[in-house]
């Protein structure tokens, strides 16, 4: 059989509930396809913290560049809230991204026929959204030097942040949209603030440029405010969306909520080569954590993937992505997506009942 090794990060909250039921479909996706995983489970966030003192230990940066691909689940916490930056949870995610130089984020936001009901939106409005944000995740204001805390002229204290780009950066994420536009409808919108920043007039200049590679992907640009009111006005007239790191964070979330809950999106961050990243979009929720009230499907959807983009198992991807399905036309819902008439169950029985479609109702090839 083949055999992958994955680093599993479960980290803080709700993250080792989600990160446990994905393991698990993971597991029997691959049985029936001749794959075998090998599983390293490592400190993370928070829980390395309290175990290391630090945010991201060696040993788990070290495991999970070593490893095929790398499932994490959420980290961060009140705990650790008032921790000084290098300490915090957070700190150590932005570590792990830059250390595994994975780059480009997909963020895919699709509205499922099962969850219309789901969404706040109209469902004329709803219905039917099927997006892409490409999100660059080892640049901009969250990496730009210089930053920090200080005073002013007038002795006043300030904290400060740079948003920064170098060409190079750009480049190779608008490569990255363009391409994966190209797989879709071919429409890509670049997001952006040049109206005001420097760093977004660059950054509309150099994906202009790489336009050029690509004749047949249609290209326009938005300015991020109006972004977020197209979204919620009529995210169809969207595809694929290119923007950089607070922008995409921020825009993601935001394209949730379309799709029902942010409990329900994956997400995967690659670079040029080495391991793959994958993650749910959602945090560690510690309003919900320990309660078995998670939904772990976008984490279950992470997994797919990862054996999509990560390993190229496209079938065992696939076969996950319909027992997804195949589980919400059973009726099965947590809290975040349920809706009057359909069965309310808690995270470890959703990923029970996605086992059970697995198992019985997803062809094995
Ligand atoms: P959050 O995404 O954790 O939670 C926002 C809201 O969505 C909460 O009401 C939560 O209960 C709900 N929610 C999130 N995931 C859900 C799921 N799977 N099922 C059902 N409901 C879900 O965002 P926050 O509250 O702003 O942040 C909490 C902590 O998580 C913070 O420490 C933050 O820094 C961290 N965080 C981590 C990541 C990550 O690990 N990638 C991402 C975002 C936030
Ligand atoms: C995310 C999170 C992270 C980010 C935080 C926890 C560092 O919000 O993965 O979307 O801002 O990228
Ligand atoms: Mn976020």
């Amino acid at each position: 059989a083949k055999s992958y090794n994955i680093t599993l990060l479960p980290g803080d909250g709700i993250g080792p509930e989600v990160i446990s039921v994905a393991k698990n479909v993971l597991n029997l996706a691959a049985s029936t396809q001749g794959i075998e995983f090998k599983f390293n489970e490592m400190p993370m966030g928070g829980a390395a913290l309290d175990l290391t003192g630090v945010p991201l230990p060696e040993e788990t940066l070290t495991a999970a560049k070593q490893s095929d691909a790398v499932l994490l689940g959420a980290i961060g916490g009140y705990k650790w809230d008032k921790n000084e930056k290098h300490l915090k949870p957070e700190t150590g995610l932005l570590q792990l991204r830059e250390g595994l130089k994975v780059f480009a984020n997909l963020r895919p936001a699709t509205v499922l026929p099962q969850l219309v009901d789901a969404s706040t939106l109209k469902k004329e409005v709803a219905e039917g959204v099927d997006l892409m944000v490409v999100r660059e995740l080892t640049g901009g204001i969250y990496f730009g030097k210089p930053r920090g805390f200080g005073t002013d002229e007038n002795g006043e204290e300030i904290g400060f942040n740079t948003e920064v780009y170098a060409a190079y950066e750009i480049d190779r994420i608008a490569r990255i949209a363009f391409e994966t536009a190209r797989k879709r409808s071919g429409k890509l919108c670049s997001v952006d603030k040049a109206n005001v920043l420097e760093a977004s007039m660059l950054w509309r200049k150099r994906v202009i440029a790489i336009s050029e590679e690509y004749p047949d992907v249609e290209l326009s640009h938005m300015y991020v405010d109006n972004a977020a009111m197209q979204l919620v006005r009529n995210p169809k007239q969207f595809d694929t969306i290119v923007t950089n790191n607070i922008f995409g964070d921020i825009l993601s979330d935001e394209a949730s909520m379309i799709t029902g809950s942010i409990g329900m999106l994956p997400s995967a961050s690659l670079g040029a080569s080495g391991p793959g990243l994958f993650e749910p979009i959602h945090g560690s929720a510690p309003d919900i954590a320990g309660q078995d009230k998670a939904n772990p499907l976008a984490t279950i959807l992470s997994a797919a993937m990862l054996l999509k983009y990560g390993l190229g198992e496209v079938k065992a991807a696939e076969r996950i992505e319909l027992a997804v399905l195949d589980t919400l036309n059973r009726g099965f819902r947590t809290g975040d997506i349920y809706s009057p008439g359909n069965i309310l169950v808690g995270c470890k029985e959703m990923g029970e009942q996605v086992l059970k479609s697995l198992d019985t109702k997803v062809p094995a090839s």
